[in-house]
């Protein structure tokens, strides 16, 4: 570190130390306890399900009366919510969304809001220095929590969002015994990208530590979002550099929409999407997001990755399934840009057969699938070179459940440089073959979508592909458009 980020840093302590006036008399308590809670600067707001907005009720570390007077349920499991870095040196909307949803979830639960708010209010780097402190203060919180209340620290449960996630890592790390698990909400990047573990969340800072990686664009160390995984599951919803909806458009239609007061929001709109799609993992509970490991998004984007097999496939959120694998794994998967975040995702393969020896570049189709509850029609791909006689591969996702998949019709976008659909009616190039397998259901399609046969030679009304050949009428009935 810079010599002179450390200078801010012990100046910022400094000052920390001369205008903190907070509870003489509990500290009076502490230093009877005869326990080191004194330098504790960080505060522990036990916030209930009536008021999930203000810190009214703080358990004080060495303050034994605090904890009764919050009403700690000491039989149920705790979360602990620390927030990030902050321009404005109050809490951002999130909190009491988060705080109320966890409630929601958990009724008998505890959870409580860390407010680390004046060391989060520092430039940059002097507030990323202090995550090792804030972690050493919640680390001493919940030490003593075990301690004195023989409070297991199997219920405690860490959320940390971006700094908050790195001090929530060192807090792990520094706690008797490992607390159950750490979930990490867009890990801050700059200063910790390199960092070794021990500074950093890392997967021995908990028994099962999650990360959820929403705003990794750019070179590494310079990103929002730490890019390396650094837990025992790492998800990278859309690929986890950027996400749906958080564009300047949807920036601008939402200011128009709701006003300006937002705009802190759409500014870190994908950072913060981390703790959205958690939120939405704790409220949809029925319905979570799955995650498909993959070894990379491009891999990922041509649908190869939607296997289930031997944990491949994992619940994104609450409802996670704690698997420790020795290498950290990345998942992926394609979200909505808005709540519920749950899409359906089907890799489709498509074979080429014909003499036709050409081969097409950059050609834009669209698909449409046909289910038992639903349909999803008109979703475009786009292929980036086609030739006869080969099997091409790729992700598509709807954003409703379409349920079993009865049809699939297939078109190819009119352009109009090139004729494609004369070439298409040759007897030189068909498509044979389509093979779909959904996700999120583990189901295939794959020997026996047949094709329509009085469908066959126009690509531009669309090629019809049914699970049951024998049913063409009963899709008839249910499609009669088609
Ligand atoms: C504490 O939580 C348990 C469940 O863990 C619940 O049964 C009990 O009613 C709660 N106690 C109070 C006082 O709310
Ligand atoms: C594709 O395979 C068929 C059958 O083996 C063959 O007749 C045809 O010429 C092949 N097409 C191309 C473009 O190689």
């Amino acid at each position: 570190m810079e010599s002179k980020t450390l200078f801010l840093m012990a100046l910022g302590i400094w000052l920390q130390s001369l205008t903190t006036t907070r509870g003489w008399v509990a500290a009076d308590d502490r230093i009877t306890g005869g326990r080191d809670f004194i330098d504790i600067e960080s505060k522990f707001a036990l916030r209930t399900p009536e008021d999930i907005a203000e810190d009214t009720c703080h358990l004080i570390p060495g303050v034994t009366e605090s904890v009764a007077n919050c009403h700690f349920n000491h039989t149920s499991k705790t979360f602990v919510v620390i927030h990030g870095w902050t321009v404005t040196g109050m809490y951002e909307s999130w909190v009491p969304k988060l705080v109320a949803a966890l409630y929601k979830r958990e009724p008998d639960s505890n959870v409580i809001v860390v407010d680390w708010l004046s060391r989060a209010q520092q430039h940059y780097p002097v507030s990323a220095g202090y995550t090792k402190l804030v972690g050493k203060d919640v680390a001493k919180f919940i030490n003593w929590m075990a301690e004195e209340f023989h409070y297991p620290l199997d219920n405690v449960h860490l959320l940390g969002y971006s700094l908050g996630a790195h001090a929530a890592g060192i807090a792990g790390s520094l706690t008797n015994k490992k607390v159950n698990r750490i979930t990490g909400l867009d890990p801050a990047g700059p200063n910790f990208e390199y960092a070794e573990a021990p500074s950093r969340l890392s997967p021995d800072d908990a028994d099962f530590v999650d990360v959820l990686h929403t705003f990794t664009r750019g070179s590494p160390g310079r990103s929002i979002g730490i890019q390396k995984p650094v837990g025992h599951v790492d998800i990278y919803p859309n690929g986890g550099t950027f996400q749906p909806g958080c564009n300047i458009g949807e920036a601008i239609r939402v200011i128009a929409e709701r006003g300006l007061g937002d705009v802190d929001q759409l500014v870190k709109c994908s950072h913060e999407r981390s703790i959205h799609l958690f939120i939405d993992s704790l409220l949809n509970e029925e319905n979570p997001s799955k995650a498909y490991r993959c070894n990379s998004k491009e891999a990922f984007e041509k649908g190869l990755c939607l296997s289930c097999r031997k944990n491949r496939c994992n619940n994104l959120g609450y409802e996670i399934n704690k698997v420790r694998a020795k290498r950290s794994s990345k998942m992926y998967l394609k979200t909505r840009s808005q709540m519920p975040y749950k899409v359906f995702h089907y890799q489709v393969k498509i074979h080429f057969s014909g003499t036709e020896s050409d081969t097409q570049t950059n050609q834009v189709f669209e698909i449409s699938l046909y289910g038992t509850v639903a349909e999803s029609e008109n979703i475009p791909f786009t292929l980036p070179e086609i030739s006869a006689n080969k099997t091409y591969s790729f992700l598509i996702y709807t954003e409703v459940d379409i349920g079993e998949l009865l049809m699939l019709k297939l078109k190819w976008k009119s352009d109009s440089y090139f004729s494609w659909s004369d070439w298409w009616s040759s007897p030189g190039f068909t498509i044979e073959k389509i093979r779909v397998k959904a996700g999120e259901t583990q189901k295939k399609n794959w020997a026996n979508l047949q094709k329509e046969e009085q469908n066959t030679n126009s690509m531009k009304n669309g090629v019809t592909f049914t699970s049951d050949a024998q049913c063409f009428g009963c899709f008839k009935d249910k499609f009669p458009e088609y």
